[in-house]
């Protein structure tokens, strides 16, 4: 695997990277931290423009890609907010696309249909990265999970993950439990019966021979996870909001329980937390998703850095 094997390509499902490449990204991610960080300056990517279209809320996900288009010398334009473009007289979604890809060199998309991203790649010219795709896909964030439990647990091979939370509507663990999987990771589903990991989902995982399982309650897996991936219940996607409220706070996780934890084991978020996590938590040793949203940013120059083909030592 080399780093031109990756120019051009857009990434739109975490299933269309194979486990080298995704490791070739960690790897280079890694490189990249002190840059991130601010304490080295480079420019590989001088004269590069990122194309930001933001149809959904973000805060983390579009913030650590500017801050990464930027450490690396590139520039940023695009919008967080559709309804100050055409797309509020009506303009299609494939004609956005197709001028921001004349604007820049690559696109990150969020949307709140799923496929957006896809059908964004049919009609740009220039590498499209999916930032979410409704409850479809997220995979820049699970590189960015990957790559937070490799450097805290050594290795992805035998960890046991509990997703746990909103796994019907979470496009995060959609994305997270297929790249788990591939890496031979123990997955527990922990989700209210409604809010369980879909059938679509599960099949793909099944086919791979994935080690699943299925819970609904915290209190089962605190004593034998590696890390606990918590999510937001997903309030957006639901048809009817009294069903958002019969789940709503279901799970939340304390530092109390957490004493009955492994002592190296990680507690990761997505972010934004609503309350799943109790913030007695932020102060002990498990917490780890400010760290987690921080490493959004070497993972994703590493993304750009690869996709634009910019060389570090120029
Ligand atoms: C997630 C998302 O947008 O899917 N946020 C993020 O990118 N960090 C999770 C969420 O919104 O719950």
């Amino acid at each position: 695997m080399q780093d031109k094997d990756f120019i051009g390509k857009d990434i739109v499902s975490i299933r269309e990277l194979s486990n080298e490449e995704i490791e070739h990204i960690l790897q280079t991610a890694k490189k990249m931290v002190d840059i991130a960080r601010g304490k080295r300056v480079v420019k590989p990517l001088e004269g590069k423009i990122l194309g930001t279209a933001f149809f959904e809320p973000s805060t983390r996900t579009r913030l650590s890609f500017e801050s990464a288009m930027l450490r690396l010398g590139g520039k940023c334009l695009g919008f967080s907010e559709a309804t100050t473009t055409s797309v509020a007289k009506g303009e299609t979604l494939a004609d956005t696309v197709r001028m921001l890809a004349s604007y820049s060199d690559v696109i990150v998309i969020r949307h709140k249909y799923e496929g957006a991203a896809r059908l964004a790649a049919e009609f740009s010219d220039k590498p499209v990265i999916n930032a979410g795709d409704g409850a479809g896909q997220h995979p820049t964030q699970t590189l960015l999970d990957l790559f937070t439990m490799k450097e805290k647990l050594g290795k992805l091979e035998d960890i046991n993950v509990a997703l746990i939370g909103d796994l019907k509507y979470g496009r995060t663990v959609h994305s997270l439990a297929h790249a788990l999987a591939k890496f031979n990771a123990n997955l527990y589903f922990v989700a209210p019966e409604t809010l369980q990991m879909p059938d679509h989902i599960i099949g793909p995982l099944e086919e791979m021979g994935a080690k699943t399982q299925k819970f609904n309650a915290l209190e089962e897996v605190i004593e034998s996870c590696d890390v606990f991936y918590m999510t937001r219940i997903q309030r957006e996607r639901f048809p009817d909001i009294q069903e958002y409220n019969k789940v709503a706070g279901i799970f939340r996780l304390d530092a109390r329980m957490l004493e009955r934890a492994k002592k190296h084991a990680i507690v990761m978020h997505p972010l934004p937390r609503v309350n799943e996590i109790s913030p007695d938590v932020d102060a002990t040793k498990h917490a780890m998703y400010f760290e987690q949203a921080f490493n959004g940013v070497p993972v994703r120059m590493a993304l750009l850095l690869l996709l634009l083909g910019g060389e570090m030592d120029a």
